[in-house]
């Protein structure tokens, strides 16, 4: 399976005309070898696939990579993991241009690679590819999917747990945690992000910070989480309330649905990513919220919770089957509250399945646990 993808990482290679790479991210180090620290760099080129690392990780990148060079970096011999790789191409006579990821690389350890590769003539050249490189992983395999189903399952799971305990007076910060311990009870590792949880006026920021805020009745509440199962992501929203809404909320609620429910029907290979945002913007800019809604619609999610296909409008990205996408979208206004409805799916040849399956809570319902016995 592994050196499948390291078949069509070669052929990206011999595209872009580069004789190797340096993965840095903990996604593509994971995804390209097994190994699953990100304490490492691993250097891919036609003919060689090393691990270099420390001493702490040895056993483990033989054990989960065995197939992998290991190159051992330790502190007393060398400066840098840059060093110590730089020695190791130079012992085999490595000389080409090389690939990296910009995004996942600190200043400094770019500045040790110049040191080590560039300067020595190890390496000609050094260019970030960051885009092209995480682009490889768009695609999911069926086993992938299957993964992250199980991570959308874990936080459905938690979920409904989660739900039982809510009641009014409850901090958001309490909800936080019963969310992210239910969440690790059904077997997940860690949450894939930060969990939001925004009550009342907070819900205006759409990536407010959990606060010790007391949740009322009759305002809405947005919870925005996630979990890592077995490496993999998931990333679902739920808004909820309890007793009524004011009229102004339930527009609000109303029109996020709408555009939620039209996001997933219109979701299918074929279109852009741009076109699918703008089908799911048009109802709340129609509703007159357009300016509300600041951020873009979805997101695909895999070994990080936030990875291509962006659903932006500036997103020309054709979409396909087998890749997973968030439709997310969301009205926030300030001193008021916001809204945010998130599924996680993934596109089949005809469509989409959705992965996550919490129910929402719908209007007239006085508590999100209703949504359970309708
Ligand atoms: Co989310
Ligand atoms: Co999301």
């Amino acid at each position: 399976m592994v050196q499948a993808k390291v078949e069509r990482l070669r052929q990206l290679l011999r595209e872009l005309n580069l004789e190797g790479v340096i993965l840095s991210s903990a996604e593509n180090i994971r995804y390209f070898s097994g190994f699953t620290s990100a304490d490492a760099w691993l250097f891919i080129s036609q003919d060689r696939e090393a691990l270099v690392t420390d001493g702490r990780y040895w056993a483990q990148a033989q054990a989960e990579a065995p197939q992998v060079e290991l190159i051992k970096y330790s502190s007393q011999k060398y400066t840098s993991l840059a060093h110590c790789l730089g020695e190791w191409l130079a012992d085999w006579h490595f000389k080409g241009a090389l690939a990296i990821e910009g995004r996942s690389l600190s200043y400094e350890a770019y500045l040790q690679l110049e040191r080590h590769l560039l300067e020595r003539g190890v390496a000609t050249s050094l260019e970030s590819h960051s885009a092209q490189l995480d682009g490889l992983r768009l695609i999911k395999t069926p086993e992938e999917l299957a993964a992250i189903g199980r991570a959308s399952q874990v936080a459905d799971a938690a979920w409904a747990q989660t739900v039982k305990r809510i009641e009014a007076g409850m901090r958001e910060s309490e909800l936080c945690a019963e969310l992210e311990y239910q969440m690790q009870l059904a077997g997940a590792r860690k949450p894939s992000f930060d969990t939001i949880v925004a009550s009342g006026p907070n819900g205006a920021y759409p990536h407010a910070q959990v606060t010790q805020r007391p949740i009322g009745e009759g305002e809405l509440v947005t919870v925005d989480f996630g979990c890592i199962v077995d490496g993999w992501c998931s990333d679902i929203t739920r808004t909820f309330w309890l007793g009524q809404l004011e009229p102004h909320l339930v527009a609000l609620w109303e029109t996020v649905k709408r555009a939620h429910d039209r996001g997933v029907e219109a979701a299918r290979p074929g279109l852009s990513g741009g076109e699918l945002d703008s089908v799911a913007r048009q109802i709340i800019t129609e509703a007159g919220y357009g300016p509300y809604f600041s951020h873009s619609l979805g997101h695909g999610v895999g070994l990080a919770v936030h990875e291509g296909p962006g659903i932006r409008a500036e997103s020309s990205l054709i979409l396909a089957a087998g890749m997973t996408l968030t439709i997310e979208p969301g009205i926030y206004q300030p001193g008021l509250g916001g809204c945010r409805i998130e599924d996680l799916l993934y596109l089949t040849e005809e469509g989409s399945v959705t992965l996550s399956r919490a129910p929402y809570q719908i209007l007239g319902q006085a508590h999100p646990r209703e949504a359970y016995s309708a």
